[in-house]
């Protein structure tokens, strides 16, 4: 058992970004990820359609023989990991916008969220926030536009950046000092959101945390692979182009497309 891979989905290349901070906390492990970016973004589709989704992307990780799933995206997990808890006998390992520690920490009383649209109107997200909201403003904040920029490779582009100016200037105005990414894309901001930030708004992201609580729930299943050899990490895509995910995750990591 301990050598079947983790396996890991997004609705497309953004939750590499996960994918690393797993490998960093969990070098010995086999992988597979897998990036539905043909249906890509999740973010405007209805609840319906995005479990439907999820649990498609389970059952192929499924069928690969995973011994734990990681929804390594925000839209999915606040809209269907409860479900799919409720219907697979695997462990589920789901990432979400860490409103808490941005909530606890803030001086100046105002946090910046940037997430989905599905993410941000998704129940789960409504509990969280309306659990640490109390006497501080949120400022949520769709980011409209981010994924499909990122999926067709426009990360560096001129139209990114008028976004993000856009989604930041209401932040700014609210004088935020934490910003939460809420989406597994958005870590490959940081670069360009550390030169559009004042200084002291410090930029939250939950990748590590998600990599740590994978990593605790093997060991507590006795699931880690004991077997110091090479591991095998598998990614596919069912985009024809598979360029734009070979560079988020450079050589010697190989991206195969495959229909499903
Ligand atoms: N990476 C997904 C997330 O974390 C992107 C959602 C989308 O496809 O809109 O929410």
């Amino acid at each position: 058992m301990s050598k079947q891979p983790i396996g890991i989905f997004d609705s497309g290349v953004g939750g590499t970004s996960i994918w690393k901070e797993i490998r960093n906390v969990l070098p010995n492990e086999n992988s597979i990820y897998l990036a539905d970016s043909i249906n890509a973004p999740y973010g405007p589709k209805g609840t319906r359609k995005i479990i439907e989704l999820s649990i498609k992307n389970t059952e192929f990780l499924l069928e690969k023989n995973c011994k734990i799933i990681v929804v390594a995206c925000n839209t999915a997990t606040t809209n269907a990991i409860s479900i799919l808890r409720e219907k697979y006998n695997v462990p589920f390992i789901g990432i979400e916008p860490a409103i808490k520690p941005a909530a606890l920490n803030t001086k100046t009383k105002a946090i910046g969220i940037l997430a989905t649209k599905g993410t941000l109107s998704s129940a789960l997200f409504h509990n969280t926030s309306s659990l640490y909201s109390n006497g501080i403003t949120i400022i949520e904040q769709i980011g409209e536009g981010i994924v499909q920029l990122i999926e067709n490779g426009s990360l560096d582009s001129l139209e990114m950046e008028l976004l993000l100016k856009s989604y930041l200037k209401p932040m700014l105005k609210a004088n935020i000092d934490y910003l939460v990414l809420g989406c597994t894309h958005y870590p490959y901001l940081i670069p360009k959101l550390i030169k559009l930030l004042p200084k002291h708004v410090k930029i939250i992201d939950s990748g590590l945390a998600v990599a740590k609580q994978t990593k605790s729930v093997l060991e507590q299943l006795d699931l880690l692979n004991t077997e110091v050899l090479k591991p095998k990490n598998e990614f596919y895509i069912n985009l024809k182009n598979t360029e734009v995910m070979q560079s988020l995750l450079g050589k010697p990591f190989n991206v195969d497309y495959l229909e499903f």
